[in-house]
């Protein structure tokens, strides 16, 4: 049996220095049995410990691939339950603190998810003969395992192009959740006619649609959205087009099909990265994503003179990653230094298996 663990209360407590100089002192003990894992959010007194960063399709990738016995990530509760799920047995994912959730994959529950498959039964028959039935990669475990007990697959804001392809292939229509516009960007981009991605909202009976527009739908939209990128606005583009006539605008696709369209890319997390680092110098960005991301970008662009802004005038972090603190990491690698297991975030046997095969499509056709 494991010995008892250290008590958070007196970490909640420490300075940050003081917290900095113990999370240094817990990883030089760990050496290679811990690895980091960041996720491009996540706040700077935390990110800069990380071994490996990412956006979730890579950070997927990289959990994957570690040898490393503890997997401490740093990000939210889904992405250390997808390194569970894909690491070895005998490694062990841990999130430093339980709370850091994502609010986008709040919005769709088990419960409710299944209750629209049986009411899109009864509307169009055998549901899994006729939709692919497609989850973000921001999604409970047990909604990645209704997808691959149901010939559907799990996808990023990286592979959601290629995703829906392979959707499409197998079955007529797709339901989408939790992110409506992440499937509704994606399928503007493929040409799938706006009222035929029509939004399925989980409070009401039959998702509050007609049988007709339920038999008209190509994709059918949970009603989902993250509170963090519904801040932006076009808005907020045209007036900083005004200033800025020769700039650039980049945005993530959890953003709306407005903010989207507006804008002159769109992609993930990594994406916005890249593209910006490798843009010629002195350019000036306007970054519809997280602000810790663009915060950090501005900072490392700079010395090439580009100018790196934050789309929306209001502070918009993501608050749950933001949980992920330097006393959260030293209390958390200090107990591994000691041997004890803290918030080992460990997916149900059975589930894992099912979640696995729908992260298993994804990864092997992006
Ligand atoms: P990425 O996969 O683009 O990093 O997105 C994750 C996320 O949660 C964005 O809000
Ligand atoms: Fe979830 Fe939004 Fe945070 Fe991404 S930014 S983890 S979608 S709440």
């Amino acid at each position: 049996m494991q010995a008892a663990t250290i008590s958070f209360d007196r970490f909640n407590v420490l300075a940050d220095d003081e917290a900095q100089a113990r999370i240094r002192a817990a990883r030089a003990r760990l050496g290679d049995k811990a690895v980091l894992l960041c996720h491009h959010y996540q706040r700077a007194d935390v990110y800069q410990h990380a071994d490996l960063t990412g956006d979730s399709l890579k950070l997927a990738r990289l959990a994957s691939q570690t040898d490393a016995q503890y997997i401490v990530f740093c990000g939210v509760h889904f992405m250390a339950e997808v390194a569970d799920i894909l690491s070895k047995p005998s490694q062990i994912a841990i999130l430093p603190d339980l709370a850091a959730g994502c609010s986008m994959a709040d919005m769709a529950s088990l419960a409710k998810v299944e209750r629209c498959w049986r009411e899109l039964g009864e509307v169009l028959g055998a549901p899994d003969e006729r939709i692919t039935p497609v989850t973000y990669i921001n999604s409970a475990a047990d909604l990645k395992a209704f997808c691959g007990e149901h010939g559907g697959i799990v996808c990023t804001s990286t592979n959601a192009p290629t995703i829906l392809d392979w959707a499409f292939s197998r079955r007529e229509k797709v339901l989408f959740f939790p992110d409506q516009h992440l499937g509704r960007w994606t399928g503007f981009k493929k040409g799938i006619p706006l009222e035929q991605m029509v939004v399925w909202d989980p409070d009401l009976e039959y998702g509050g649609l007609t049988p007709e527009q339920i038999h008209n739908a190509k994709i059918l939209l949970w009603k989902g959205h993250c509170s963090v990128h519904q801040m932006f606005q076009p808005g907020h583009i045209e007036r900083w087009r005004k200033q800025h006539p020769d700039g650039f605008v980049i945005s993530h696709p959890e953003s709306s099909l407005e903010v989207c369209r507006n804008s002159d890319y769109v992609g993930s997390t990594e994406y916005i990265i890249n593209t910006i680092s490798a843009a010629a110098a002195n350019t000036h960005w306007l970054v519809g994503t997280e602000l810790n991301l663009v915060s950090r970008l501005a900072g490392e662009m700079k010395p090439q003179g580009k100018t790196v802004e934050f789309m929306a005038p209001t502070v918009c972090m993501c608050s749950t990653m933001q949980r992920i603190d330097p006393q959260h990491l030293a209390w958390t690698l200090e107990n591994l230094a000691e041997g004890k297991v803290v918030n080992q975030i460990r997916v149900p046997a059975h589930e894992a298996e099912l979640a696995r095969i729908a992260l298993d499509r994804m990864l092997a056709v992006s």
